[in-house]
């Protein structure tokens, strides 16, 4: 299989390049930008993609890579900062810019060997220029404003083209067509990257690794874990792989009677834990939303450990870790501060001695679904909205009862049944119900109330690092706010939650 190297020099765009490229069909991975040479030829890529970054060349300590060893390996595309070293490194120069373009810029081709068309609208983000090309390279475009834009040249017979601007970025104008001419005529690749492909791979690789063991899964009823529990049991036979699915009380309405239905359907071997009272107790009391993801958390660590012990031949645990918490992890700026605790299973593979599998670790959440579909698995998981670990104690906010727990799964079914039937939940990242840790004052039927609120929330994002609201049609929301202080007792008020993300965060807690 072809293959894309991307070295990462910090840039906020990175992680694009790569979800650009495998939509092209291109498998493609992000390396920091100090990966050693020898790991870069063992990956053997066809072509390496050293992505901007918010440095400066002029700055001591600025990222260096050397380039006329990395052409050595295989044809360059420099992507702003990328564009800044290779110039600076094979004996150009670069200056400060005079005037920081940020955003669309309109750009001049001189040259069409890259791009049929004389203008093109561009996204730039970069505070320095080139200003003096390197030996045998020549200007393809420029800026409106005459900063050099696009550059080529060749060093031991492979190309090395540069660009200032953003191609990856979908502001920018057929940005995808100016990629696909590195990587298709420059670096001569092929685009393999399907979803049959993907799951040849992951089966070599996951036979590799898992061997004859036993494998535990643990499903939270969303679409990674029920991606990775149907891909390990058709790879590795039912009775290698057990699955298992846990009540904690936290779930929405139904779900775990459904959730449990469609698992054994698709041929899971999958045991229902009902923890609700287990759960429910360990979090009586507890207001502080990091306290009850940590109280959770280790709830679910208990469980699994109980399971475990009535099962002594696993010895894997399955993770349904994606490609962008990798990357994360990977970022010359080191993983980014965490801003919350997010739940996962992460203290039991040392307590219980147990190896990790996660086949998902090089996918985009896009492909996951696609493979999901392959593999047959209902669109009505593979198009859920995602749904936090800790489930509904983060959207009950403040003290948690089942009583509480109930009147929001009420208020959240509505929410759901109605987003469904107008066709609005796909359009939509996530969309829920808040209750909120107040009563007011009300009139329904002739007395006057004093219940309970909620909260609407409805964003749309591409990964939830950034969300906006989602602008519902009054009627819409009208409708959902009378269903639900008409049909949910003890319910007397609603509001709609207008703010992005940042500077809120999509969980109230
Ligand atoms: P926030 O609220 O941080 O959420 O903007 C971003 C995304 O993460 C989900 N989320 C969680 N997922 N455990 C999880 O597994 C958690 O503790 C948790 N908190 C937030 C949230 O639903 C959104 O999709």
């Amino acid at each position: 299989m072809d293959k894309i190297a991307i070295l990462d020099f910090g840039s906020q765009y990175t992680q694009l390049i790569a979800r650009k490229l495998r939509e092209m069909g291109i498998y493609s991975e992000i390396f920091p930008f100090s990966h050693s040479l020898e790991n870069l030829k063992n990956f053997s890529p066809k072509g390496i993609i050293l992505s901007g970054g918010p440095s400066s060349v002029g700055d001591e300590g600025a990222p260096y890579r050397k380039i006329s060893e990395l052409v050595n390996i295989a044809p360059i595309l420099g992507v702003c900062y990328g564009m800044q070293l290779v110039t600076k490194d094979l004996g150009g120069k670069v200056i400060p810019s005079n005037k920081r373009e940020y955003g669309m810029t309109y750009l001049k081709w001189e040259d069409n060997s890259i791009y049929d068309g004389d203008t093109q609208m561009v996204w730039m983000s970069h505070g320095d220029t080139v200003e003096e090309l390197p030996k045998n390279f020549k200007i393809l475009a420029k800026t409106n404003s005459g900063a050099i834009a696009a550059i080529h040249g060749k060093l031991d017979g492979k190309d090395i083209l540069a660009l200032q601007f953003h191609p990856e970025v979908s502001h920018t104008q057929n940005g995808e067509h100016i990629l696909g001419k590195f990587v298709f005529e420059m670096c001569g690749v092929k685009a393999t990257w399907s979803p049959q492909n993907i799951l040849n791979e992951l089966t070599k690789k996951v036979k590799d690794r898992v061997q004859d063991g036993h494998v535990l899964c643990a499903l939270s009823g969303g679409v990674d874990s029920t991606v990775v529990g149907v891909l390990l049991t058709r790879i590795l036979g039912v009775d290698k792989v057990e699955c298992c699915f846990v009540n904690n009380g936290l779930l929405r309405k139904n779900e775990y009677e459904e959730v449990l239905g469609i698992y054994r359907s698709l041929g899971l071997n999958v045991t229902g834990i009902d923890a609700e009272d287990d759960f429910l107790t360990a979090l009586k009391d507890i207001v502080e939303p990091e306290k009850k993801r940590k109280i959770i958390g280790n709830k679910f660590i208990e469980v699994f450990d109980q399971f475990i012990k009535s099962k002594d031949q696993i010895t894997f645990l399955a993770q349904g870790t994606l490609y962008p918490d990798v990357i994360e992890s990977v970022s010359p700026n080191g993983a980014s501060v965490t801003i919350k605790t997010h739940h996962n299973v992460g203290g039991l593979p040392e307590k219980m001695k147990l190896k990790l599998v996660e086949p998902l670790r090089e996918l985009f959440k896009d492909e996951v679904r696609a493979i999901g579909a392959e593999l047959g698995i209902p669109k009505e998981i593979l198009m859920r909205h995602p749904f936090p670990g800790p489930g509904l104690a983060v959207r009950v906010l403040g003290d948690i009862t089942k009583e509480y727990l109930d009147i929001l799964r009420d208020c959240d079914a509505i929410f759901t049944e109605e987003l469904k039937s107008s066709g609005l939940y796909a359009q939509i990242w996530q969309a829920f119900v808040v209750l909120l840790p107040i009563r007011t004052v009300g009139v329904q039927g002739d007395n006057r109330s004093y219940e309970k609120s909620v909260a609407l929330r409805a964003v749309t994002s591409r990964d939830g690092m950034t969300a906006d609201w989602f602008d519902f049609p009054h009627d819409f929301l009208k409708k959902v706010s009378g269903r639900i202080t008409n049909e949910v007792r003890k319910v007397n008020r609603v509001v709609y939650d207008i703010t992005s993300k940042p500077p809120g965060t999509i969980e109230w807690e």
